[in-house]
């Protein structure tokens, strides 16, 4: 949506880093356990940002594609990733009105909830492909204002991820601190031997 487009290009150009140069606490942990489990190297960012988890994973030897809707987001992400000398394609396009292209072998989506995506993004999951899928929960402790739709339902991730082929390899809610979370590492029923 260009509102959504607007509200964070002012976001991102407001400040040097919004969301921080380090990558999501959970993708850093994580990121040994996702390298031996992938089956190849593309990787999807999904609501990139300023590429903070697009660039992490080109440094981990991932072929990565980034999606934001953000022009100002992506060109931060685009110096960043030059920078440092890794190439990462960074493309705008509005999630609410897009068919991802291609297929991958780990898709993130981090601190971005969009429901009726996430059917699309175990579909263009590689069989053996891994998801991660962190983002926010709706509690009384949140300081931000979000829109509701924004915002997980206890236990609704794990649920939402049990429907699909394969299996949910870790589930975490934290509610503590000013913004709960819940998050997912799935992966995606592999090729069976006959
Ligand atoms: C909280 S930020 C998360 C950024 C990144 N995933 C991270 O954790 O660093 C949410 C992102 O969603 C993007 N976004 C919001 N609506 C969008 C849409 N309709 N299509 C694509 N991106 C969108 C924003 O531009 C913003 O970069």
């Amino acid at each position: 949506m260009e509102s959504d487009r607007i509200k964070w290009n002012a976001r991102y150009q407001s400040e040097d880093s919004f969301l921080g140069e380090h990558p999501s606490p959970f993708l850093a942990r994580e990121i040994e356990r996702v390298k031996a489990l992938v089956p190849g190297p593309k990787a999807l960012d999904i609501a990139c940002g300023e590429g903070r988890n697009s660039v992490f994973l080109a440094r981990h030897g991932f072929r990565v594609t980034g999606l934001d809707i953000s022009d100002t987001g992506l060109e931060k992400g685009k110096n960043r990733a030059q920078t440092m000398g890794l190439a990462v394609e960074f493309r705008r396009v509005d999630l609410d009105d897009y068919s991802i292209q291609g297929t991958f072998d780990l898709i993130l989506n981090f601190n971005f909830l969009l429901r009726e995506l996430i059917p699309f993004e175990v579909a263009a999951l590689n069989p053996g492909g891994v998801l991660l899928y962190d983002t926010i929960m709706a509690s009384d402790q949140l300081i931000q204002i979000h829109k509701p739709a924004y915002l997980l339902q206890p236990g609704e991730l794990s649920r939402l991820f049990g429907t699909f082929q394969g299996e949910v390899l870790f589930s975490e809610e934290s509610m503590s601190g000013e913004m709960p979370t819940a998050r997912v590492l799935f992966r995606k029923t592999g090729f069976t031997a006959e």
